[in-house]
């Protein structure tokens, strides 16, 4: 399957980045999301990516942005890749609506962080053309994605969706169906330690940073990665996690809901355990 046509639905800052790698492949990708502005701001963040890239020899903005065509509402292509809030209402009627529009051969991906995508694909007539397409944030520079398999994903679908992978010059690796799958089943109770420390009074954010950065050899701390996720998504994903594991040992620590409740949700909103210009 060749994919010369994706909808990426959700133009924020993972669908902007899921837009830009697939229109770099040479790819068209036409970019929905209903809310006023989100398609002119991810448009704007994929060209300053684009433009930061093209000064190490990557490929051409404008060229790139051509292949990106805003579209009003869900159109038919060969593969959807849902990017939208992490909240399974929202993803489970983007399902609907897009196995009503999308052709019976195309497939419907999620880049879910840890909502089971056994249940949005039931929400459709085609589950075994379902699938989990996890990229990481920042999308243009991380090499990852994680495919996860529903229950019903047929083999043809994740050998499918591995292939792309690689010619978006990803390396895949494959889990099946828990909630927040490998990645978040880890990083979430981490992140979620840190913010605990913090509430304690055990260190200063940006000391509990440097013991991970240094210590652990991680490349951002984990209050510092957290702002980069979202504070917002951060906590729906331990909601899932909470839920669909039946332990609440993953419940958010209350500093995290508060910093949401206020409106702190990390870079996206200028303010999260730190401030950004
Ligand atoms: N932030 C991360 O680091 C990260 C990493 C991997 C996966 N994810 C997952 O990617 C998804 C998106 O996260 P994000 O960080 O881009 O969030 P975001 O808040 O930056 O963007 C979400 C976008 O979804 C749009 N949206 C909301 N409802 C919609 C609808 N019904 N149809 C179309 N668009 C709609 C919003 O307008 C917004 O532009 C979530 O499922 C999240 O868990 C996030």
């Amino acid at each position: 399957m060749d994919f010369e046509h994706v909808l990426v639905v959700g133009a924020g800052q993972m669908g902007g980045g899921i837009a830009q790698v697939v229109a770099v492949s040479g790819r068209h990708v036409s970019l929905y999301d209903p809310y006023p502005g989100a398609i002119d701001r991810g448009l704007g963040a994929m060209r300053k990516s684009l433009e930061k890239l093209a000064e190490k020899g990557g490929a051409d903005p404008d060229e790139v942005l051509a292949r990106v065509e805003p579209v009003e509402e869900l159109v038919p292509a060969d593969l959807m890749i849902e990017a939208v809030i992490e909240d399974a209402d929202v993803k489970q009627d983007v399902f609907r609506r897009a196995d009503e529009t999308l052709g019976e051969g195309a497939i419907l991906a999620s880049n879910t962080s840890s909502i089971p995508i056994t249940s949005l694909a039931a929400v459709t007539s085609r589950p075994e053309r379902v699938i989990g397409m996890h990229f990481f944030n920042p999308v243009p520079v991380l090499k990852l994605v994680e495919i996860v398999r529903g229950r019903e994903t047929s083999d043809e679908t994740a050998a499918a969706v591995v292939a792309l992978a690689e010619e978006l010059g990803k390396t895949s690796a494959v889990a099946n169906d828990f909630p927040g799958f490998v990645s978040n089943r880890i990083l979430m109770p981490f992140i979620n330690e840190a913010v605990w420390a913090l509430h304690d009074g055990v260190a200063e954010p940006e000391a509990i940073d440097t013991i991970a950065k240094l210590g652990f050899a991680h490349p951002l701390g984990p209050l510092a990665l957290a702002d980069l996720i979202g504070l917002d998504t951060c906590v729906a994903i331990m909601q899932v996690l909470e839920e669909g594991l039946g332990d609440e040992k993953y419940a958010p620590c209350p500093l995290l809901r508060e910093h949401v409740e206020a409106g702190r949700l990390g870079r996206k909103s200028g303010r999260g355990f730190y401030a950004y210009g």
